[in-house]
């Protein structure tokens, strides 16, 4: 593995380093049962699908900008101005700036939030009890480890662009990786923030179809994430509705609206609109209102809710919050087992197919009047 870095990964405020005092049981598992045959299933998909980073294809030339252009000649600003309402008219170089960062600011996210999954299934490794579960969460930890270097080489020698983990991410990874219990690691890990992951990764792949180096990257990448889901669900099922007291499961229903509330912060672009130069203020509070931010920070939770649905943690006061959030929509949606690919909500697809066709078939008129 060898790469050059044109563009290092800017730091958080608190350094390159950020250690935490985690105190965790580690627990041994000397009965060796290994009962749980969906587990050692899983464990067996994982250990075939493995895939070697070497394997993408990094010679691919990557001009993000240059996609972008395209796409503006081809009558983006003005569809992103219909659509969007901005606070203040996008002309075609400010369409082209926040794309570009956009894109940098979503991606890095994805680095930050895959290096949270590679120290909070080692995490899991060690504190969860049964060894079938330990076998697997080993094989995630490799998982994720190819999933830290391929979004890091990304971004470091594709992009000219990479931001800092946000304030709100950090902080869910930091009480995830802190917490001594070890389901709520896999709450908040394999269930929220994965559920969110794959989600967010999908539409990622569709905005930038056009990219053939990303695409095969997120393909890899999503297929290893809906076996991380589908672990958490596994292991986490029964636990809640048959082995829990009310007050253990009052605990879990305060982390799950708490970790609901950081993930939607998480989905705000303030960071992009403070690298642009652009009033924060005005822009972060056009960004909570305006249908399309909203309908897609939304659209995000389409994995979560019925995955916690099926855990039995969709209860009266989860349920509260989430319509508060507007998230019930999705509580029929499939979960990760009965469905453990993510397709992206089918209205976005419908609403990004709309700007492309459109956009591109601008381009032909303008091109056929020439
Ligand atoms: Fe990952
Ligand atoms: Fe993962």
């Amino acid at each position: 593995m060898q790469y050059t870095q044109h563009n290092p990964v800017p730091l958080p405020a608190g350094g390159a380093y950020e250690p935490l005092k985690a105190t965790i049981d580690t627990v041994f598992d000397w009965q060796y049962a290994l009962k749980k045959q969906n587990l050692l299933n899983l464990y067996e998909k994982g250990k075939t699908l493995a895939w070697n980073a070497n394997d993408l294809d990094w010679s691919i030339d990557v001009n993000i900008e240059r996609m972008i252009r395209e796409r503006v000649a081809n009558g983006m600003a003005p569809m992103m101005n219909a659509m969007l309402n901005p606070p203040v008219h996008l002309g075609d170089a400010e369409v082209i700036e926040m794309q570009l960062n956009i894109n940098a600011f979503m991606l890095s996210q994805f680095l930050h939030g895959e290096q949270g999954a590679l120290l909070a299934t080692a995490k899991i490794v060690q504190g969860v009890p049964w060894e079938e579960a330990k076998f697997y969460a080993a094989n995630q930890v490799a998982d994720e480890a190819r999933h830290v270097e391929v979004y890091h080489r990304y971004l470091t020698e594709k992009l000219g662009l990479s931001y800092e983990i946000t304030p709100s991410l950090n902080r869910l990874l930091d009480d995830i990786i802190l917490d001594p219990r070890w389901d709520i690691t896999f709450l908040g890990m394999q269930i929220m923030v994965e559920g969110l992951a794959l989600a967010a990764f999908g539409v990622t792949r569709l905005q930038m179809a056009d990219e053939p180096l990303i695409q095969d990257l997120i393909t890899r990448v999503m297929a290893d994430e809906s076996r991380h889901v589908a672990f958490g669900v596994l292991s986490l099922s029964d636990l809640y509705t048959k082995e829990m007291s009310s007050t253990e499961l009052r605990e879990r229903e305060d982390f799950v609206i708490e970790a609901t509330h950081l993930l939607r912060e998480r989905l705000l672009i303030t960071p992009v609109f403070e690298r642009l130069g652009w009033d924060t203020k005005v822009w972060t509070e056009w960004s909570l209102q305006t249908p399309f931010m909203r309908g897609f920070r939304q659209m995000m939770f389409t994995k979560i809710v019925p995955n916690l649905k099926r855990l039995g943690l969709l209860t009266p006061r989860v349920r509260d919050a989430y319509a508060k959030l507007d998230l019930l929509q999705f509580e029929h949606a499939k979960d990760s087992v009965e469905e453990p690919e993510v397709a992206p909500p089918q209205e976005l697809v419908e609403l990004l197919m709309k700007l492309m066709a459109n956009t591109a078939s601008n381009g032909q008129d303008r091109a056929a009047a020439q």
